[in-house]
């Protein structure tokens, strides 16, 4: 892995099932999770093992199938978690157990109601203890986003000294701003003892819209792993997208950091995942939405037409969508509809085109949507048909 590489952990079968009323059964996580080993994640958090006897069993046979990802299975800082996690794991080839604590104030004195040393102490031992079962040991600090970073750093002391490799730093609340989260993540690379040791995680939930531009600033400040799920689905308003934080990385190359996925899956990943967990993915959605590449007004219609490029900034084949889409509304102009009309066999001279324009406007005003079967039945009924096919 080249220090530019940014390691994908995807949690969609942990976090994101998460999601009230979305449990997946076994068939259908085995089908998730090969194909998430397809697109190139580095890592599957396949489940919490200890959680239920399903999920145990989820995350055992996810572990024979997965060929070139880790496999990871979540824990409390609890020895039955472990033990019982490294039990579902023993099939993988590369196994992880992710284990970790709550380290806000509002964690140690509400959760737990203990001390920040008794943290310290639990997070230390569980550590060690995962590390008696396999050598990759990733440690989350529960509601890192609000702990004081000078404690933060000493809990992340402690996980390494107990052989942690990688130190997760979740927003668990989505509270940070990206300069917050960023600057979080400086002063750990800046300030940790053996930080050379670890990497740094990004886990940033979407409570205030900001999941995404805060994994992004956590790498640019030195994280070199995002945790994410396909349609950033997840706990209340969810996780950060998998699609967002790889097309971000993708689309600004001078960042220097890139990922493994291919990306001309992420759109047949997203319906995979939306069709088998019965989440609807909202149109706007940013990637893989229906809207994503349709454009409706005229002015724009008439720029991607003319060139794609005036109004996209990422080829649809490169994220698996055929083609751009050009949508006619009575918002649409005559280009527009000179395209469509080409695309189902007329080709309109500039007169011809006036004329049918003043139809197509008085058709969509009563119609949201025009289809190509409007289309026809637009220009058949126009003055100058017979002009239209006898050309
Ligand atoms: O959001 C969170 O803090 C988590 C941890 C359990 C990793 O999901
Ligand atoms: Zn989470």
């Amino acid at each position: 892995m080249s220090n530019n590489n940014i390691q994908i952990f995807d949690t969609t079968l942990r976090d994101g099932e998460q999601v009230p009323g979305c449990k997946l059964n076994t068939e259908q996580k085995l089908v998730i999770a090969e194909q998430l080993d397809e697109l190139g994640v580095d890592i599957i958090e396949a489940g919490f093992p200890v959680s239920s006897p399903g999920d145990f069993k989820s995350v055992e046979e996810i572990s024979k199938i997965v060929k070139n990802a880790t496999v990871c299975g979540l824990t409390r800082s609890v020895q039955n978690d472990i033990k019982v996690a490294a039990e579902a794991l023993k099939y993988a080839a590369r196994p992880r157990i992710h284990t970790g604590i709550g380290t806000s104030n509002s964690h140690i004195v509400h959760k737990f109601k203990t001390t920040q040393e008794d943290i310290l102490e639990r997070a230390f031992a569980a550590v060690k203890y995962a590390k008696s079962f396999v050598e990759d040991v990733e440690f989350y600090a529960e509601d890192a986003g609000r702990t004081d970073n000078e404690y933060l750093a000493r809990v992340c002391e402690v996980a390494i000294k107990a052989g942690a490799t990688v130190l997760n730093i979740p927003d668990t609340t989505g509270y940070c701003l990206p300069s917050e989260y960023g600057a979080k993540i400086k002063y750990l690379k800046e300030n940790v003892k053996g930080i050379e040791k670890a990497i740094l995680s990004c886990h940033c939930h979407n409570d205030l819209g900001l999941a995404t531009a805060n994994s992004i600033e956590g790498v640019i400040n030195g994280a070199r792993q995002i945790e994410c799920t396909i349609n950033g689905i997840g706990e209340r308003a969810g996780n950060t997208a998998l699609e967002e934080v790889v097309m971000v990385l993708k689309q600004h190359p001078y960042l220097n950091l890139d990922t493994n996925i291919n990306t001309s899956m992420l759109y047949g990943m997203s319906q995979l995942v939306s069709d088998s967990m019965g989440i609807y993915t909202q149109p706007n959605k940013a990637i893989v939405g229906s809207n994503a590449f349709a454009h409706s007004s005229g002015i724009h219609q008439d720029g991607v037409i003319k060139n794609r490029e005036t109004y996209e900034i990422i080829d649809p084949k490169d994220v698996g969508v055929t083609e751009s889409a050009i949508v006619l509304t009575a918002r649409s102009g005559r280009a527009a509809l000179a395209y469509r009309a080409k695309n189902v066999g007329y080709e309109l001279t500039k007169l011809q085109l006036d004329e049918v324009y003043a139809d197509f406007l008085n058709f969509a005003d009563k119609k949201k949507e025009i289809n190509d079967s409007d289309i026809h039945q637009i220009i058949e009924g126009s003055k100058v048909y017979q002009q239209i096919i006898s050309a």
